[in-house]
């Protein structure tokens, strides 16, 4: 079975192909025009998408060694996301889809970036995780815990009541006139720097909910002050910064993987998204479940960012379950998990 994938729910345009489970091709085109406004510009997203999904998709069908008569569905993002980022891809999907006369199949962007842990690709042999688990998925839109008992099952069981991590990572690479992305940026200097240097707000929040809000209120008015006191403070500490900024981020999601993992008493984690690069929370998270007796699986740097290789996977799955879309389902922004 071959099925194409179609991520455009933020600023990635992506394609891939995937033969069953198994990795074909990828192409990822970043849209560098955000870099300038220091974040994503909904409008410029949406129109980057289009002049890219043509040859995007071109692209990943001629890696796969493929013809789109080939293609036994099309599989692409729903939502969360961008509407008009989401639209670009959607209304592509379906029109191919419908040309072609195959099925189309909807996916969820976070039940997405769980499942690259199932992909696999020629030649290098993987350990796929069994269930029931539990996944964190830590991007630029959303933090937010998953008990998964099988590849479509799955159960929200704590998320971020305010901001998601990666966008304190981003916030607070803006603050200290780092460019957007933040996450890499701050990755970067903060392996020169002391973790310990400077400490900032962590919050007090029930269950398996996280809250971000507060720590970036708590670096906006540390900065002011320091600020005010030397006008060299960022350029001065900047790694220090950094690293404690990062530590800070780091101890939130611990804190709570560790409780969750004790009460729900699950052996297994995953853990998704495109904060899942950082190197810090990769060390101390293999450190933290070594030490635990937990099955920890990390996805490839190039699995954690928006991809069309997740989608691609998550088809597979629902084409399995013959789970396929009418041609006239719409996007959804936000809060619509479909599972
Ligand atoms: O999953 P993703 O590509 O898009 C969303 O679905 O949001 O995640 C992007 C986020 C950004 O906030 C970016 O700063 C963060 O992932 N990120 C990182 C690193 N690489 C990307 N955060 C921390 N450390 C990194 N190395
Ligand atoms: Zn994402």
């Amino acid at each position: 079975m071959y099925i194409l994938g179609i991520e455009t729910s933020c600023d990635e345009t992506s394609a891939a192909v995937l033969h069953n489970n198994e990795l074909l091709s990828l192409i990822i085109s970043n849209q560098t025009v955000h870099q300038q406004y220091g974040g994503v510009v909904p409008e410029l997203a949406s129109r980057a998408h289009q002049q890219n999904i043509v040859p995007v998709v071109e692209m990943a069908l001629r890696k796969a060694g493929i013809s789109k008569q080939q293609l036994n569905a099309i599989a692409f993002t729903l939502g969360p996301g961008l509407p008009g980022s989401l639209m670009v891809g959607v209304s592509f999907a379906k029109s191919l889809a419908w040309a072609l006369q195959i099925p189309i199949i909807t996916v969820d962007h976070l039940h997405a970036h769980i499942l690259v842990h199932f992909i696999t690709e020629s030649g290098k042999t993987k350990d796929l995780p069994s269930f029931p688990l539990l996944a964190l998925v830590v991007s630029g839109g959303h933090t937010l815990f998953v008990r998964m008992e099988d590849h479509l099952t799955l159960k929200t069981i704590g998320k971020t009541i305010d901001d998601a991590a990666g966008e304190v990572f981003d916030k607070a690479a803006k603050m200290l006139n780092l460019p957007y992305p933040g996450g890499p940026v701050i990755d970067k200097h903060a392996s020169q720097g002391n973790p310990f240097a400077f400490t900032f707000a962590k919050p007090k929040v029930n269950n398996f909910d996280f809250s971000f809000s507060g720590l970036k209120t708590s670096i906006l008015y540390f900065l002011r002050d320091k600020l005010k006191e030397d006008p060299t403070f960022i350029d001065d500490n900047l790694a220090d910064l950094c690293a404690s900024i990062q530590h800070t981020i780091v101890e939130i999601l611990l804190d709570k993987i560790h409780l969750a993992l004790q009460q729900t008493k699950l052996k297994t984690f995953l853990l998704a998204g495109g904060v899942a690069a950082n190197s810090y929370l990769r060390k101390r998270l293999t450190n933290y479940c070594a030490e635990n007796n937990i099955r920890l699986y990390l996805p490839e740097p190039i699995f954690t960012t928006d991809n069309g290789a997740m989608i691609a996977i998550a088809g597979y799955y629902k084409y399995l379950k013959n789970d396929f879309a009418p041609l006239d389902v719409t996007p959804y922004a936000s809060g619509k998990l479909i599972f």
